[in-house]
């Protein structure tokens, strides 16, 4: 089986070529290998590596159990859009373990139960409406059991999804990075795309100042950077926290699973690296969950100290904590992706985006529709995914996002976080007020002071420090920015201004 990771070339000229897919994540890698598999010319470009975005900081479980219940999908897209949601989400669970095994890519791909147990305070009918719901949408094998198969807690009735799955994402996508290059197709990192336009043909222009002329191109930045505003108003950015520790081998039984919390705990099991443990004698238990809104809550320790105390409650087992990490999850206003042309009069633009936290089955699911599209090929999910819907029946969660996103201006009076940068510690940053602006300054671990403007680049909100990351991120609808301003994560493409030197005051 193949593991080694391919050496990318930098991009160093102008190119033309049928498809240009901006981002090597899940979604831009599978619409890549698909449509080299179906004989088109790709270009796949990232800023960072691949994987390197949010698929690097997956915890990969790859399921049909949504995040958001069939009980609320039906309700707002019919029993015709809940069973297109379960038969395009176990689809891509099939397509993941066909590529892998077709490609012989070493990603750990496993085949394992998924277990939806009751949070405190919810009640079993909880499940059994979901388990109805569920069993609408095509679903027909799931069933409700007394218990999830843990020892170490009773977690009391639970809907047991079989058959789903999990795997180490990255090597997945460097299996299909070399799939992709055997197949003709070129993949460069370290390129930034500054701007994307529609024409015939599209440009990606870099910001080195190379174009990449296509037929088509597809924007698979998790969070678009092409759309301005229109996508931004459909999705909120949220920040999800996950640990990891080390357990006996075997002390947990493989599977995925969720609790019906709001936000929900997410815990699965993962192989350690043999570099780390080469007897084999340990595994490593992962848990997610504290979810807040992107730039709304700087609490990381608290919400880590939570997330620990919860799994120490269940997992008696675990030791020390070996990895915390955060990552960002885009949640549309009625639960399903944004997958398809982009809207408006963009003709050769195709994105994806809004995949909450099932963005492995969709970024897979998109892949899939998106090679259909370019290709020419009908493909049934077409109108769920369609990024310019409009879902009436989401009315009430789109004006409760977006009144909150119009809260968040009022930074823009507010006093500074601090008053002077004496104030901000090494390793650290904080928002000052200065005149009729603020700016957002980082102090790194040598003392030295890092300044930028505090305005997010995208649409003007004030960005907010966090610490667990060391970037700047934006309440309003998720960019990100690192501790010297460059972008992180769109809807944002350009990076924090400089600051312009005060005007001294007349005298
Ligand atoms: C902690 C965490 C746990 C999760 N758990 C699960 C889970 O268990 N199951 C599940 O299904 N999903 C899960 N998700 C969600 C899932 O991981 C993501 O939705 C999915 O990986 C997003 O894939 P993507 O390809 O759309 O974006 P990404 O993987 O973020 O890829 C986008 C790429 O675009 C690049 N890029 C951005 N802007 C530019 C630009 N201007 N120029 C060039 N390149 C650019 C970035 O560098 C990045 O590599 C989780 C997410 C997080 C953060
Ligand atoms: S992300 Fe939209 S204003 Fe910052």
């Amino acid at each position: 089986m193949a593991t080694d990771v391919p050496e990318l070339p930098t991009l160093s000229h102008d190119i033309r070529t049928s498809v240009c897919i901006v981002g090597a994540g899940i979604a831009g890698m599978t619409t890549a290998y698909l449509l080299a598999r179906a004989g088109r010319a790709v270009v796949v470009i990232d800023d960072g590596a691949i994987g390197g975005g949010e698929t690097g900081r997956t915890t990969a479980h790859i399921t049909a159990a949504l995040d958001d219940m069939y009980q609320k999908i039906e309700k707002l897209h019919g029993e015709d859009g809940a069973r297109m949601a379960a038969e395009s989400h176990s689809a891509a669970i099939d397509r993941i373990e066909s590529i892998a095994s077709l490609e012989d890519i070493d990603c750990d791909f496993e085949r394992v139960d998924g277990y939806l147990f009751l949070a405190p305070g919810n009640e079993r009918k909880l499940l059994e409406r979901e388990l109805e719901a569920a069993h609408r949408a095509g679903l027909s094998d799931i069933e409700i059991v007394d218990r999830a198969p843990l020892d170490s807690f009773d977690t009391g009735p639970a809907l047991c999804f079989p058959r789903q799955a999990q795997f180490h994402s990255v090597k997945y996508l460097n299996g299909l990075a070399r799939a992709i290059i055997r197949d003709g197709g070129q993949l460069f990192t370290g390129a930034h795309a500054k701007s994307i336009q529609d024409g015939e043909p599209a440009k990606v222009t870099t910001t080195a100042g190379h174009v990449i002329t296509a037929d088509n191109v597809v924007v698979a930045t998790h969070s678009p950077v092409n759309d301005w505003v229109i996508l931004h108003t459909k999705q909120a950015a949220y920040r999800t926290y996950v640990i990891a520790a080390r357990i006996p081998r075997g002390a947990v039984q493989h599977g995925l699973y969720w609790d019906t919390l709001d936000p929900y705990h997410y815990v699965r099991l993962q192989e350690v690296d043999p570099l780390l443990d080469p007897g084999r004698t340990e595994e490593l238990l992962i848990v997610g969950g504290e979810d807040h809104k992107t730039g709304q809550a700087d609490d990381a320790a608290e919400r880590f100290r939570r997330l620990e105390e919860w799994t120490r409650q269940r997992f008696p087992m675990i030791s020390n904590i070996d990895f915390r990490w955060s990552g960002q999850i885009m949640e549309p206003v009625d639960y399903m992706a944004f997958i398809g042309k982009n809207p408006g009069a963009d003709k050769h633009i195709f994105i994806a985006t809004g995949d909450s936290g099932n963005g492995i089955t969709h970024g897979t699911i998109a892949g899939m529709l998106l090679t259909d599209l370019i290709v020419g090929r009908k493909n049934p999910w077409s109108k769920l995914y369609d990024p310019s819907r409009v879902t009436l029946r989401a009315t009430r969660e789109f004006l409760k996002e977006n009144l909150n996103v119009a809260g968040q201006y009022t930074d823009w009076a507010t006093a500074g976080n601090v008053d002077s940068c004496d104030q901000i510690a090494p390793g650290t940053g904080a928002v000052i007020r200065r005149g009729m602006t603020k700016v957002a300054v980082y102090r790194d671990d040598q003392g030295n002071i890092h300044e930028r403007s505090a305005v997010c680049t995208h649409l003007y909100c004030i960005v907010d420090w966090n610490a667990t990351e060391r970037t700047w991120d934006c309440p309003c609808h998720g960019s990100r920015f690192d501790a010297y301003g460059g972008v992180v994560n769109g809807p944002a493409i350009t990076p924090l201004s400089e600051v312009k030197p005060e005007v001294p005051a007349s005298r």
